[in-house]
């Protein structure tokens, strides 16, 4: 009895609830948030791609052309995108750019341009067309010639992706020099564009004697790139969204919306492994303000992740195969700043030989070529790393994932061609003999981190034509049950390629 009262209690204020949503006109929108869990490249544009059928909006809020974002479909479609969010394959739905991302108009132009372009099967263009359907927030700011200055020689100890993505958001924070107006946003530019070029213009010149690399750039430069920048701009302005309720207002009509990140958990300004990290908010949370809108919509996260960890630039990577010296290897440039092994070189390597050795660091290059694990904007070898469940729990409490869904689960049977066969899973840390069952919050912490491994059977079949839970190695099924005990959290599917549908739902 006591407990029907509860139950009653509980459902009256469920109900109450209820109405003062509907009250305030929030009938039956919803977002769901999509992230990465890891450190980026987990395969959430191939995610979206496949769950955007079911939303109405798909929206970006956070990072820029820094993102890359791949998406393949069975009829030979293959395309990375930047700055456009990954609904591109579904003509109806509208796809957003929010206040929280900082857009290149060049690239952004460009990437636009590209699509009306890509080819599907058998070389037909796909002629996708976002005239009709891309939004972009007048609040979103604008990366400016500056910060790519500043960027290609700040960030080469962090290793960026060289997109002005951190001045660009330190300038954001800063908001003016003085009278130097710093942060400028894409509403200015279409407000008063003579005005607000000027002011890019004088922005570049207060910098570009400091960060030009010896270029000895002079105004007349300034004048050909704010040209060239104007141009690019007058082929975006029409897509830039001047009413600030502009999804609040599609949700209030039932709109389901769902938020792509960017980046990832450990590669947050603030909850990453700092300094080693993007320049915005990349959790859960950061959808609703660099999204544009209430977070009273909120329904669901899904967190992605990926079976065979990987990391682009350099910073901790507690499960890196090779360890630091894998670090050193996949940050090594030649003369050019070019990386010193891209996939060119290493496609050369024997496989077989690698995957044979007893050295991690030997298996990790095999697993990279294997996986073509390179970066998608950088084309840099990206370094691989065991399943990290420690670092995954982490990313799934810190932003509350209710879904999981894990990519490249058929990579794990090539672990079956090494020479010990077996499965290499990290699931403790260990800080001077101590176990924590936490993400360090300093580098030199997690620098210091020893990962406990956990060896499993592994499989060899080729799971790439599965799409039942059932049909699925037994070792693997026996695996996922015990990522799910162990991280609290359902797992909703797992890739078994990278085409749309090589996917099981669970
Ligand atoms: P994102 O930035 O998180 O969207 O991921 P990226 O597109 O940068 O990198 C993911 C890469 O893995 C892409 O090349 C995908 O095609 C590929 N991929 C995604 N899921 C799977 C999978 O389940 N299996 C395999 N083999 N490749 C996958
Ligand atoms: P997606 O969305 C992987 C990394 C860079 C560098 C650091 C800072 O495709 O998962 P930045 O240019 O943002 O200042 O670089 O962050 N990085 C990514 N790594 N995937 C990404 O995006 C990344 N975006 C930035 O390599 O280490
Ligand atoms: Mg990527």
């Amino acid at each position: 009895m006591a407990k029907k009262k509860v139950q009653k209690k509980a459902s009256k204020s469920r109900t109450s609830g209820r109405s003062l949503r509907s009250t305030r006109g929030l009938s039956r929108g919803f977002a769901d948030v999509l992230i990465g869990l890891q450190y980026g490249d987990e395969g959430k544009a191939r995610i979206v791609d496949m769950l955007a059928k079911d939303y109405d909006v798909i929206a970006r809020f956070n990072g820029g052309a820094n993102a890359g974002h791949t998406i393949e479909t069975k009829d030979g479609g293959k395309v990375a995108l930047n700055q456009v969010p990954s609904g591109i394959f579904y003509p109806e739905k509208i796809l957003y750019i929010g206040s929280g991302c900082v857009v290149n108009v060049e690239k952004l132009a460009i990437e636009i341009e590209k699509l009306k372009n890509i080819k599907g099967a058998g070389g037909k263009p796909m002629k996708i067309d976002l005239s009709k359907r891309l939004r972009i927030s007048c609040q979103a700011s604008v990366i400016q010639p500056h910060h790519l200055l500043i960027d290609a020689e700040t960030g080469k100890t962090i290793g960026t992706t060289k997109n002005g993505i951190g001045p660009c958001y330190a300038d954001k924070a800063l908001r003016m020099d003085g009278d130097r107006l710093l942060n400028i946003k894409l509403g200015d530019l279409l407000d008063d564009p003579q005005l607000y070029f000027k002011k890019i213009r004088e922005n570049y010149l207060a910098v570009c004697g400091k960060y030009d690399g010896g270029k000895g750039l002079t105004p007349a430069h300034a004048d050909l790139i704010i040209a060239t920048m104007e141009s690019f701009f007058n082929r975006i302005k029409d897509y830039i969204e001047p009413d600030t309720l502009f999804l609040e207002k599609k949700a209030q009509k039932g709109a389901k919306i769902l938020f792509e990140g960017a980046q990832s958990i450990m590669l947050d300004i603030t909850k990453g492994s700092v300094p080693f990290v993007t320049s915005s908010n990349t959790v859960t949370a950061a959808a609703y303000v660099g999204g544009d809108l209430s977070p009273a919509y909120h329904r669901k996260t899904i967190g992605v992740a990926k079976a065979i960890m990987s990391r682009v630039g350099n910073g901790p990577f507690a499960s890196e195969f090779g360890g630091e010296r894998s670090e050193k290897y996949c940050m090594a440039t030649g003369g050019d700043g070019m990386s010193k092994y891209p996939q060119a070189v290493e496609a050369k390597y024997d496989i077989e030989k690698l995957l044979s050795s007893g050295d991690y660091f030997d298996i990790g290059v095999a697993l990279r070529v294997l996986s073509y694990e390179y970066g998608t904007v950088s084309a840099r070898p990206r370094r691989v790393g065991m399943f990290d469940l420690v670092q995954l729990k982490y990313a799934i409490l810190m932003n509350g994932v209710n879904e999981l869904m894990i990519n490249k689960c058929d990579m794990l049977n090539v672990f079956a061609r090494t020479k010990r066969g077996v499965l290499p899973i990290v699931n403790g840390y260990k800080v001077d003999g101590q176990t924590i069952d936490y993400v360090p919050g300093t580098v030199k912490a997690y620098y210091n981190v020893k990962a406990d491994v956990a060896y499993k059977k592994c499989f060899s079949a080729d799971i790439s034509g599965v799409r039942k839970f059932a049909k699925l190695p037994k070792e693997l099924q026996g695996l996922l049950k015990e990522i799910e005990s162990f991280c609290g959290c359902r797992i909703a599917g797992v890739g078994v390629g990278p085409e749309r549908e090589q996917f099981v739902r669970i």
